[in-house]
């Protein structure tokens, strides 16, 4: 089946952009209202596009009456925001934060979770997930009832048994984040599996240097 994008409808676009496109981490955001409440929304058209400099991208729809979504309004106003990954242990919670509450819900207070200050930024993180990032907007790109967040993540908090012993690498065991597919399907980073380039062809790379090299860039 072939589907011309150029000519379908921005429903269709959706469904078969997202059936096909994932897993897609999610960001749990949290930022702060006008009235100071903690407010909390995972969101899916989410990743990271840079590391130099560190820039994570999220992609806001509008509600379907058109007004703005809680997050980017206060996106915009605070200029800031927290990205939360979320895991298994926290999908319940992250589901509740998915209903578009009222701008004065605290969505952390309705689903149980805990706040934890961040050091750069006045938004809130959650205390139980496996790694927040406080976030700076770089720039926001507006589309018609879109807008695309562009972030510039200035601290991280990792939570400590998400490490290795040297705290310089993910442990695989213990951060086994939770990602969307299509609709109401998630999945679990729970099958890890380590895949290398054949040894004997690193010569034949173009640009070729040596790992600690390319982990710096
Ligand atoms: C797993 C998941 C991923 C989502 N991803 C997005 C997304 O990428 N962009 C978006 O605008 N809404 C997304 N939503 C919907 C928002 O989370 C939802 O509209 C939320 O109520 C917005 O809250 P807010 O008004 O507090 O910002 C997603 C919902 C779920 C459950």
């Amino acid at each position: 089946m072939r589907f011309d994008f150029t000519q379908s409808q921005p429903a269709d676009r959706y469904r078969l952009l997202t059936n096909f496109i994932g897993p897609r981490p999610i960001a749990l955001i949290t930022t702060c209202s006008p009235g100071g409440h903690d407010n909390a929304a995972p969101m899916s058209f989410f990743n990271v596009f840079s590391h130099e400099p560190p820039i994570v991208i999220v992609g806001f729809s509008a509600r379907p009456d058109g007004s703005e979504k809680d997050t980017i309004g206060n996106i915009r106003r605070n200029g800031e925001f927290c990205v939360n990954m979320v895991d298994l242990a926290l999908a319940d919670q992250m589901i509740l934060c998915g209903v578009n509450f009222a701008a004065d819900v605290d969505e952390l207070e309705f689903a149980g979770l805990d706040a934890a200050p961040c050091r750069q930024i006045e938004a809130a993180r959650l205390a139980e997930t496996p790694c927040a990032m406080e976030c700076r907007v770089e720039r926001i790109i507006d589309y018609p009832g879109r807008a695309i967040v562009m972030g510039e993540v200035v601290e991280m908090h990792v939570r400590d048994d998400c490490l290795d012993a040297a705290g310089r690498y993910v442990d695989p065991s213990a951060y086994q984040p939770l990602a969307r597919l299509h609709a109401d399907n998630y999945i679990v980073a729970d099958r890890q599996f380590e895949l290398k380039k054949p040894a004997d062809l690193s010569t034949r790379e173009v640009g070729h240097v040596s790992r600690e090299t390319v982990e710096s860039r």
